[in-house]
């Protein structure tokens, strides 16, 4: 069996230090289990998400990883082992595996999936065809349930989640503002994608810019909490809502207070709803076929900020939580 290189948590990091607190180790393979399966990864996903499991968290949507464990994240490859009847060597799955070249995975825990084939793009499993499209999809249609001529505001617009969430707002029609760091994304969102208003909330004040939309903000798919959104409740419409989608705000650390504008809940009579893609996956929810329709006429993207190699997986986990990345932030595997 060829040997395995695989990164592990040492220590919770500090900020954005990832170098100082995951380690690449190397280690020959062991046996595998009853039940379990054996992934060559081809490609790791980097999601934002996944630096709250390296904190020390104990309150979050999912228990922090123990120090010394391997580090977690989806995975996409194929099979090259398998002690489970259900999957056999050579299928190409996705699931909840780990930052490595073999990933080692139960399915049921793991949500493996298998992947039905033709692709147009070997990536898009990560991309028009993977979670974030899947999770803002639900986020706009089921739980801010946006509809044609409504104003859709997102934040962290222009990654991975949010630049799905921003092109599912404008193929139903809404009229959708992308707020993103720096000018190159705003450009970016405005002239690919095709926002109606794109905010760089480095440069500009987000509450200031959104207060002149007439009627306010009907929905705020809301990546980030914290201070945007406390920028965002002012400017929402009466009887809004707003999906609350993630936090990556508050990820390296403790958790952020507020939102200072709750009274705006009451004022505005919003409805503010938290989703997690995960309990879908577990209730056995399917793929919108929506998305897959949308991708094959053209009118759903998802641009690859790629990486290549096991050993720089770190950099490109970093690019994506300062904000480097366009789209989807991931890393070929080769071995
Ligand atoms: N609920 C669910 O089931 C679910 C599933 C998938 C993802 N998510 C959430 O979706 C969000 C995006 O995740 P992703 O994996 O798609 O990553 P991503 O958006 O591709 O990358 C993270 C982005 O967050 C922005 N960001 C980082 N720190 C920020 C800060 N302090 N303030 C404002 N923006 C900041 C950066 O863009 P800028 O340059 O714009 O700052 C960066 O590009 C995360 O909150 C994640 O937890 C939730």
């Amino acid at each position: 069996m060829a040997r395995n290189r695989y990164w592990r948590l040492d220590a919770h990091p500090d900020g954005h230090d990832y170098a100082a607190a995951l380690s690449l180790q190397e280690e020959t393979p062991a046996p595998l289990d009853d039940g379990q399966v054996r992934v060559a990864v081809d490609y790791l996903s980097m999601d934002a998400g996944t630096r709250m499991w390296m904190t020390g968290r104990t309150d979050g949507y999912q228990p922090p990883l123990a120090l010394g464990s391997r580090m977690v994240g989806l995975v996409l490859g194929r099979v090259c082992e398998s002690r489970d009847p259900d999957f056999t060597v050579g299928e190409l799955v996705r699931g909840f595996g780990q930052w490595a070249e073999l990933a080692v995975v139960v399915p049921s825990v793991a949500g493996l999936e298998r992947i039905a084939g033709p692709l147009d793009d070997p990536r898009d499993p990560f991309g028009v065809l993977g979670l974030n499209a899947w999770t803002a999809h639900i986020g706009v249609c089921d739980v801010a349930q946006v509809k044609a001529g409504q104003w859709l505001a997102v934040s962290a617009a222009a990654g991975a989640t949010g630049v799905m969430a921003c092109q599912i707002g404008r193929n139903l029609g809404a009229r959708v503002v992308g707020i993103a760091g720096g000018p190159a994304k705003c450009r970016y969102l405005r002239e690919v994608i095709g926002v109606d208003r794109a905010i760089d909330y480095r440069g500009e004040d987000v509450a200031a810019a959104l207060s002149d939309i007439d009627g306010g903000i009907h929905a705020y798919f809301d990546n980030v909490g914290g201070p945007m959104l406390d920028a965002v409740l002012p400017n929402m419409a009466h009887y809004g809502r707003v999906a609350v989608c993630g936090m990556v705000a508050a990820y390296g650390g403790a958790p952020l207070p507020g939102p200072a504008r709750f009274d705006q809940v009451l004022m505005r009579r919003l409805r503010i709803e938290g989703f997690f893609i995960p309990d879908v996956l577990a209730a056995g929810g399917v793929f919108p076929p929506i998305l897959r329709e949308w991708a094959r006429e053209g009118r759903l993207s998802m641009p690859f900020d790629q990486s290549e190699g096991i050993e720089n997986v770190l950099t490109a986990y970093g690019r994506m939580m300062r904000g480097a990345n366009i789209g989807k932030t991931i890393v070929k595997v080769s071995r």
